[in-house]
């Protein structure tokens, strides 16, 4: 209980006048593509009855500029990824479209990462460097990379509208135990887990924010405080260092397995890719 206490306490100290929830706007893209922002939240979620896309909590201005694709700004990447997949780069001589026809091909297969593949848990990351330094004899890419996280969204984008849906059961099970023990822990001198924010105090205002579920179905996401792209798991080390605890790496196992865990948060809500926030 002692620690209950403590982490309410920070959480009073930093969190300024609780405004209601999400708000209640339609997410529907270029007047076409209506996205699912809420949604019950999965059998295995016990402390929440609905989830709600990030989105729902940004404001009016920042909300608009995922309507359109022509104001997303996330979209100059995706067009740079898309030269890249045309690019021969590596050993090999060979580009992504040597072997793979078009983009489209890739439809579905965000929705279902990270997924264990010979017996390990690999996000879209790693395919991706999998893929250059096998196929292609080509040098891996940064985990945040523009480059990585240009292609992330690119085939992320080729799966918007579809619903999140990863598997926590079978081989995935001990991972996403891992991400779940994670998720519930206190980090840093504040004892903030990512559940006291996300989970027990979205709908409140935090510093200059307006605190979501933390959800990742828009992921990559355009910050336009950074002006670029960002991954799953900077955006988590960003979170545990404003706990000011020590953090664990990008592409770290640790962060694997938490995206797998808050991924299975998300399923259900329709993928965004490449989402815009503040
Ligand atoms: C030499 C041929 C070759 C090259 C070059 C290549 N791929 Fe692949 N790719 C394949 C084959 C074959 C598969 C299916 C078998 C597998 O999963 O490895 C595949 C599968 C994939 C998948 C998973 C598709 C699915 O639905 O499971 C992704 C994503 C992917 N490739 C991305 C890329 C990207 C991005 C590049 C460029 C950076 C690239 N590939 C370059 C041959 C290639
Ligand atoms: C001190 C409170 C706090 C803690 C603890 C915290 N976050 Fe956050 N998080 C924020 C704030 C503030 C934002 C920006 C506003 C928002 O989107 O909620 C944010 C944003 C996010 C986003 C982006 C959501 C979107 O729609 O783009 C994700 C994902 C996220 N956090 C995950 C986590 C995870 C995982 C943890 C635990 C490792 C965590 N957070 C811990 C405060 C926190």
């Amino acid at each position: 209980m002692k620690k209950v206490a403590i982490a309410a306490t920070a959480i009073a100290l930093i969190a300024g006048p609780t405004l209601a929830g999400p708000d209640d706007d339609n997410l529907v893209i270029n007047d076409e593509t209506t996205l699912v922002t809420e949604t019950a939240a999965p059998a295995h979620m016990e402390n929440v009855d609905t989830i709600y896309s990030g989105w729902r909590f940004r404001t009016d201005e920042t909300q608009a500029l995922q309507l359109d694709d022509f104001d997303n700004p996330a979209m100059i990447f995706v067009d740079q990824a898309m030269d890249l997949f045309n690019t021969v780069d590596g050993t090999e001589g060979k580009s992504c479209s040597s072997c793979h026809e078009s983009v489209e091909g890739f439809a579905g297969l965000s929705a279902t990462m990270p997924k264990v593949m010979n017996g390990k848990l690999t996000t879209m990351e790693d395919f991706i460097n999998g893929h250059r330094a096998k196929a292609m004899g080509a040098e891996p890419w940064k985990w945040s990379g523009a480059e990585m996280q240009s292609m992330v969204a690119l085939i992320g984008l080729q799966s918007r509208g579809m619903p999140m849906n990863v598997a926590i059961d079978g081989e995935a099970a001990p991972y996403w135990e891992q991400g779940k023990e994670m998720y519930y822990t206190r980090y840093g001198q504040l004892e903030l887990s990512c559940a006291n924010c996300h989970e027990e105090s979205y709908g409140q205002m935090i510093r200059a924010d307006h605190l979501s579920q933390g959800q990742i179905n828009g992921f990559p996401t355009y910050r336009l405080k950074q002006a670029k792209l960002i991954s799953r798991h900077n955006r988590f080390r960003g979170c545990i260092r404003d706990t000011r605890a020590e953090t664990f790496a990008e592409g770290s196992d640790e962060f694997r397995a938490l995206e797998l865990y808050v991924a299975s948060r998300s399923n259900g809500l329709s993928i965004e890719t490449p989402a815009v926030r503040q």
